[in-house]
């Protein structure tokens, strides 16, 4: 049971209110919403999980489109999701896309429970309580970012949104607003009101809804809710590719570390943590012996940035046509036209669009 943590007249108008501006005021639109089918719904929220609506849609649609449902997603070759997912990101979610597809699949069924739902891979109490309760009317309140910035403004809730506390008291505070017969309606509309209405940067505070309960409005603390703990330090990262080329090969490899590009494809690669001359990194490539001394350094790119939620990439491209086969040690060599069926993090997918090969 929850307890009641805003009794106030206000927490009993608050859901009414906000279902009345779904009714007459939420213009959004979007394929997912109304859906009931576990996958559909399950399949938006892990692509919207560290993506935007407008860039998600393209891909919802395509992966649908291809896998009309879960036995076609877990029967897939796993290039070929690797492929369609190329571009959104944060591929762990591909990996636990594909692990969640084959489970469920050999299953037989979605899982229709919260906590069985919860359980699947890459499904945290967000997901968790958005499937339940788009696809199984089950009462479980969501608790994301927008749902935090609402509740802080029109509550005036101080407590940091990232503190394990701040964290427990707006989910009870959410489970308590939640509408428990339309669950799915509800959670909806407070994302669909926190994405165009109470937005992060320009909220439309003179038109909504609110203005007369809202505690941050009339206190004049909309611009300082809701409140983080820690600042996260953000880190540059310096990449510079080897595009070594040894007659008409490219050397590729596929990456094995645990971060947000495995599995994907890359060239010979020097990081450093803070910019270097070109020249000397060449000379490392050299003393690796990926290319020889006299081979010819065709181009260095530009500096590509790509900034990604706490470090910054900068990366630079260096064209190189070896002499002879080069060293590389669990590298592949791919001919230059079969470049474009491998799956690339954004930024070589950049470089090798603007057809510097
Ligand atoms: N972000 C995550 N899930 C969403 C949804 N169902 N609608 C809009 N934005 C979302």
């Amino acid at each position: 049971m929850t307890n009641l943590i805003h009794k106030n007249l206000f927490t009993n108008q608050f859901t009414t209110k906000l279902l009345s501006w779904n009714h007459k005021h939420n213009k959004r639109t979007m394929p997912w919403k109304g859906e009931t089918d576990p996958y559909k719904i399950w399949l938006s929220e892990i692509i919207l999980q560290q993506t935007r609506v407008e860039q998600g849609l393209k891909y919802y649609e395509n992966f649908l489109f291809n896998f009309p449902d879960i036995n076609k997603l877990a029967t897939a070759s796993e290039a070929d999701v690797f492929k369609l997912w190329e571009g959104l990101g944060y591929y762990s979610r591909c990996r636990n896309l594909i692990a969640t597809a084959k489970l469920v699949a050999q299953e037989g069924k979605f899982p229709d429970s919260y906590e069985d739902i919860l359980r699947l891979k890459g499904v945290g109490p967000y997901t968790a309580a958005a499937i339940a309760s788009f696809a199984f009317n089950l009462p479980h309140a969501v608790v994301d970012g927008n749902v935090f910035r609402v509740l802080s403004r029109v509550f005036g809730i101080k407590k940091p949104i990232d503190s394990t506390e701040g964290k427990k008291y707006f989910t009870n505070l959410a489970n308590q607003l939640l509408d428990k017969k339309k669950p799915g309606e509800y959670n909806q509309a407070i994302m669909d009101f926190g994405a165009t209405v109470c937005k992060p940067l320009v909220p439309l505070c003179e038109t909504c809804v609110f203005k007369k309960d809202c505690v941050a409005f009339n206190t004049n603390r909309v611009s300082t809710l809701p409140v983080k703990e820690k600042r996260v330090q953000q880190k540059t990262r310096h990449f510079y590719f080897f595009v070594i080329s040894y007659k008409n090969w490219v050397f590729v490899r596929e990456r094995t570390d645990k971060d947000i590009w495995r599995h994907l494809h890359e060239f010979a690669l020097i990081e450093t943590l803070q910019s270097e001359e070109t020249e000397r990194v060449i000379t490392t490539a050299i003393q690796n012996r990926w290319f020889q001394k006299e081979s010819e350094v065709k181009s260095i790119s530009e500096t590509f940035t790509q900034k990604l939620t706490h470090q910054t990439i900068k990366g630079i491209f260096i064209k190189v046509q070896a002499e002879k086969r080069p060293a590389l040690k669990g590298f592949k060599q791919i001919e230059k036209e079969e470049l474009k069926k491998l799956a690339f993090p954004k930024m070589l997918n950049e470089y090798l669009g603007k057809k510097y090969l």
